[in-house]
């Protein structure tokens, strides 16, 4: 992008934002052109979210200047931001169940444009033309309950930009995206950039910075390190600036694996899986991957009891596996680590270290007969400490940390209920690159301890790195399995087996 002679249509100086504890923005000063695709990124806790609140009214800054599209706002709150055409798309976004896209296309602007009056035909119409407008060829007769996480973005975005948005804030869109959607979303992004509307877009995926993003500033600690063209800065640059060192892949040495612990034979759910022959030893690590809905995720859901498990016979450790409910899995010896950790898993008000202990009460009770205060402090310092999360103290309520520290929370008091099978379904995501390392690595050491664990994931790198060996499901069945140090395991042969390229060779493989 040109930025010469072109006024920006935000202006951040010197913003200062501080909470207890936390100096959460150092003088920060951040600016965005018209027309430009501007990526933010850092650690998780550096405080991009704290600048986007800033930015959305949402918190006063303590001191700094903020001017959108030229004018100074020195008492902005939510109405003032939205006016002045800032708008924050949220990675779930919000809408009435029940109501039609045209209905909650409309919702906002209804009693406005109409005085009371609902010309539902004309309604529909309207949405339709104005979805269109912004090249989204939608059913708006579809309920909202059935479009995917994806449309409700891209319509939540047109939404914002035909309500005058000049730049619309994407605050980690993709986590909850399959591959597919964020190409979708990329796609329809870069149009309506082509049309002058401008757009924060904050992720940990630094793919997607140099897929769409047309220039890029970090934040490390509270304050702006440096800002440039995506197309003056390479990958391992960015990295480096990200967390202000190098930082090393996490590679896993196997080790021979132990008993089986989990075995699925026959496992059969209509419409999500067939016929799963699956055996998890002690101290394994095993990758499953493939496109979405091929059956990895709909596995591990069934395993859990989120979702139905099917037919077959499943035994962990030397009993029958009595599946259900999460609370007789996790009895078992069984713990999930959801894919989409939105409300799952954590209690927001509580304390950090009340959130990690929580679910191992039970195993401490028994013990000591009362909860052992140092015991439990021991405890939960230790994992704080070995998954780097980034807390001002114990006592901090979880939901003032960082969205990757709150995952991180999540990670730790699974871990500490001392599960005999983990099942995680896409672990690193939504954490920073340092934070991902530390996570394969808090897998590989919970793996030597003898925990079997099994990786829902379509981060191959990652998966490469973590596992002994990685299975490839297409439409339900398990086609190919890769191990390490018998097979060559490379991402083009992973991708080709996850197209289903090897079917007709499958028989022979399993
Ligand atoms: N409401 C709050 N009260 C207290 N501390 C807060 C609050 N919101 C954020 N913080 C703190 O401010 C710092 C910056 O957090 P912020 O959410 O902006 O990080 P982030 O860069 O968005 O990280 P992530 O990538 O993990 O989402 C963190 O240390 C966090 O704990
Ligand atoms: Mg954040």
């Amino acid at each position: 992008m040109d930025d010469a002679g072109r006024a920006p249509v935000v202006e951040m100086v010197d913003i200062v934002k501080v909470f207890p504890g936390v100096r959460a923005l150092d003088s920060v000063s951040f600016s965005v052109q018209p027309g430009e695709i501007h990526a933010l990124v850092g650690k998780n806790g550096a405080g991009k979210s704290t600048l986007m609140h800033v930015l959305t009214g949402l918190y006063p800054p303590d001191s700094g200047a903020i001017r959108i599209r030229g004018v100074q706002h020195d008492n902005l709150n939510t109405a003032r931001a939205k006016e002045a055409g800032i708008s924050l798309v949220a990675q779930h976004v919000k809408f009435i169940p029940g109501l039609s896209i045209a209905e909650n296309v409309n919702c906002g602007m209804l009693p406005l444009r109409r005085g009371g009056f609902v010309d539902w035909k004309k309604m529909a119409r309207d949405a339709e033309e104005r979805l269109a407008r912004f090249g989204l060829d939608v059913d708006v007769k579809r309920r909202m309950e059935y479009t995917t996480v994806a449309e409700r973005q891209m319509i939540e975005i047109a939404r914002a930009l035909f309500a005058d948005a000049s730049v619309v804030i994407l605050d980690e869109p993709t986590a909850p995206l399959p591959k597919h959607d964020v190409a979708k979303l990329f796609e329809f992004v870069r149009r309506q950039r082509e049309q002058g509307a401008s757009f924060i877009y904050i992720s940990h995926y630094l793919e997607e910075i140099f897929d769409v993003a047309d220039r890029v500033t970090v934040m490390r600690n509270g304050a702006v390190v440096g800002s440039a063209p995506v197309r003056d800065i390479t990958q391992p640059e960015l990295i480096r600036l990200i967390s202000g060192a190098n930082v090393e892949r996490y590679k896993r040495e196997s080790g021979k694996p132990g008993q089986p612990v989990l075995t699925l034979k026959g496992l059969t759910r209509p419409r999500a899986y067939s016929d799963i022959d699956l055996t998890l030893h002690a101290g394994e690590v095993v990758g499953l991957t493939g496109l979405e809905g091929s059956g990895p995720g709909e596995l591990a859901r069934g395993l859990f009891g989120l979702e139905e498990l099917g037919d077959g016979e499943v035994t962990l450790g030397t009993k029958v596996y009595r599946a259900g409910s999460p609370i007789t899995s996790l009895q078992q010896g069984l713990a999930y680590l959801p894919r989409d950790r939105h409300g799952l898993g954590i209690v927001g008000m509580r304390s950090v270290r009340d959130n990690v202990s929580l679910s191992v009460l039970g195993r401490l009770q028994p013990l000591f007969g009362l909860i052992n205060s140092p015991a439990e402090r021991k405890l939960v310092q230790n994992y704080i400490d070995v998954l780097g999360i980034k807390t001002p103290s114990m006592q901090t309520a979880v939901e003032n940390l960082s969205g990757g520290n709150q995952q991180k929370v999540v990670v730790a008091k699974l871990a500490a209920t001392e599960p005999k099978v983990l099942i995680l379904d896409e672990p690193t995501q939504g954490v920073d690159v340092q934070a991902k390392v530390d996570l394969l690595r808090i897998v590989d050491q919970l793996s030597r301890r003898g925990v079997a664990i099994a990786v829902v994931s379509d981060e191959l790198n990652e998966l490469m790195d973590i596992c002994d060996r990685i299975l490839v499901f297409y439409r339900g069945r398990i086609i190919r399995e890769f191990k390490k140090g018998r097979d060559t395991i490379t991402t083009t042969g992973l991708l080709a087996a996850i197209e289903g390229e090897s079917v007709e060779k499958s028989n022979a493989v399993l």
